[in-house]
């Protein structure tokens, strides 16, 4: 039987009430990893506040105190297989040597200095431009967090477009600073500081998530009724984006992720995405593609869109570009960027001498290690062992992947897909202490996310997936 406690912790968590500090003290002495790992978490909830989501990630968040390559270790000497590659910003591995050489090297130089023009900050412009998806050319701006490149993508498209509305998708993540937080549609980013800044310029319609269509419908007879719903809402006088006999149109971009991050690795039918920029350009709209967390060689190609063969008109880029500081850019196509006033896309460290020399370093390890097409690779691979995961576990509803981008969706019955939040849960911790490190998220928190670093070992995946299998059965037979 499973322990009636692990069901417990599910189901406090489960009203969204904040722990009491004697709450989370009773879960640490339960859970954490070791005596220095409760020392630690013990420390944090007295001082740092609880506010981070590995609270919400885990029971007694793993302490890391070290990492190489795909393999992390925390402060008790537990080593774990890391899936999650920290939110998908280390793809080169942990512990880089070209990037630890880089930071001390550029650092001895100069850090920063101001927002100002740097030689750094011109190779890595160009160089992003000419990696950049589609026939058009891009230019460069830089930011320094992913919101911040969401930020600024969307004040690009409503000054570029001069209208005021941004039409993007339930599920899909885009931050949490204020006016970001608008266009993510989860309830934990936004309900707790509503109403936010930009309330009435967003509207949010159904992603293509096959496995639980929105419109109950089946892919492929369902011909992409969830992009058609899209091309209505342009045309029908029932909603207000657009009114053409008044030559109205208030929509600046369709924003989207290309394959849906934070809820779960989603991964559309390549179709839809073209399907959904063919829409934008016959409505004169722009389309923006987050690829904050798809970008990089994640999927199996340098930018997610690439499976769709879309030219976006804005893309917002980070986490795995930055190798583990913080750096981001937003891309532009030349003629939206050259339409620009000077000093509209500036932060204090954006385009900083260091982020700029890691993100080239970053390239450049990509490119010279093939990691594009060992994500590619390595995840047809991964995926073959999830698909025999799926043949063996009753209680797997769902696998997918594209490159080293993988889901496991978990479900109480094949039929009627009921989530298995609780049982993702216990799996993700039985596996946590069995040494395989991954995130449970979903639109019902019962999706296993795979996205280990580019650099992962084959022998780490097969360890990995004997791992989840063994917890897995485990569940099956305890719950
Ligand atoms: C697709 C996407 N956009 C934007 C963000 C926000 O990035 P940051 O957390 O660096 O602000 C994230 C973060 O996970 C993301 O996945």
């Amino acid at each position: 039987m499973v322990d009636p406690i692990d069901k417990k912790i599910v189901e406090i968590r489960e009203k969204a009430k904040l722990f009491s500090k004697k709450q989370y003290f009773e879960v640490i002495d339960r859970e954490a990893m070791g005596i220095k790992s409760k020392e630690v978490l013990k420390r944090i909830i007295e001082y740092e506040g609880w506010t981070s989501c590995g609270w919400i990630l885990f029971d007694a968040p793993p302490v890391i105190d070290r990492g190489e390559g795909a393999i992390l270790w925390d402060v008790d000497g537990n080593r774990y297989i890391d899936l999650m590659a920290g939110f998908g910003v280390e793809s080169v591995g942990h512990a880089n040597q070209i990037i630890l050489d880089t930071i001390v090297e550029q650092f001895k130089k100069s850090s920063h200095f101001a927002e100002l023009p740097n030689e750094l900050r011109a190779n890595l412009a160009e160089e992003v431009s000419k990696l950049a998806p589609g026939p058009s050319k891009k230019k460069v701006h830089f930011t320094i967090t992913g919101s911040d490149a969401v930020e600024n993508a969307l004040k690009i498209a409503r000054y570029y477009t001069g209208r005021p509305d941004i039409l993007t998708f339930f599920g899909t993540y885009h931050g949490r600073s204020f006016g970001v937080a608008s266009a993510t549609s989860f309830a934990n980013v936004k309900y707790h500081f509503w109403p936010l800044t930009a309330r009435f310029g967003v509207l949010h319609v159904p992603y293509a998530y096959c496995y639980r269509c929105m419109f109950g419908k089946e892919y492929p007879d369902c011909n992409l009724f969830c992009a058609k719903f899209v091309e209505d809402l342009f045309t029908s006088t029932a909603y207000t984006l657009r009114w053409p006999e008044k030559g109205v149109n208030n929509v600046a971009a369709i924003l989207t992720e290309p394959t849906q991050g934070a809820m779960g690795c989603i991964i559309p039918p390549r179709e839809w995405l073209s399907e959904i920029k063919k829409i934008a350009e016959k409505y004169d709209v722009l389309l923006i593609d987050d690829e904050v967390y798809g970008g990089w060689g994640r999927t199996g190609k340098w930018w997610a869109c690439q499976h769709s063969n879309v030219d976006p008109d804005i893309i917002s880029t980070s986490k795995a570009i930055g190798s583990g500081i913080p750096f981001s850019l937003v891309l532009t196509r030349e003629e939206i960027a050259d339409s620009l006033p000077v000093n509209m896309v500036h932060s204090t460290m954006s385009g900083y001498h260091l982020g700029c020399a890691v993100a080239l370093a970053t390239i450049r390890i990509i490119k010279e290690n093939n990691l594009v097409e060992r994500s590619a690779e390595l995840g047809e691979y991964f995926l073959k062992g999830l698909k025999d995961l799926q043949a063996s576990h009753e209680l797997v509803g769902h696998v997918d992947g594209l490159g080293l981008w993988l889901r496991i969706e978990l479900v109480k019955d094949r039929k009627s897909k009921e989530p298995a939040k609780e049982e993702a849960k216990i799996v993700q911790k039985r596996c946590m202490k069995n040494g395989v490190l991954f995130m449970i998220e979903g639109y019902y928190g019962n999706v296993i996310k795979i996205h280990p670093p580019l650099v992962i070992e084959k022998e780490q995946i097969d360890e990995s997936i004997q791992v989840i299998d063994k917890e897995l059965k485990y569940v099956e037979e305890n719950m």
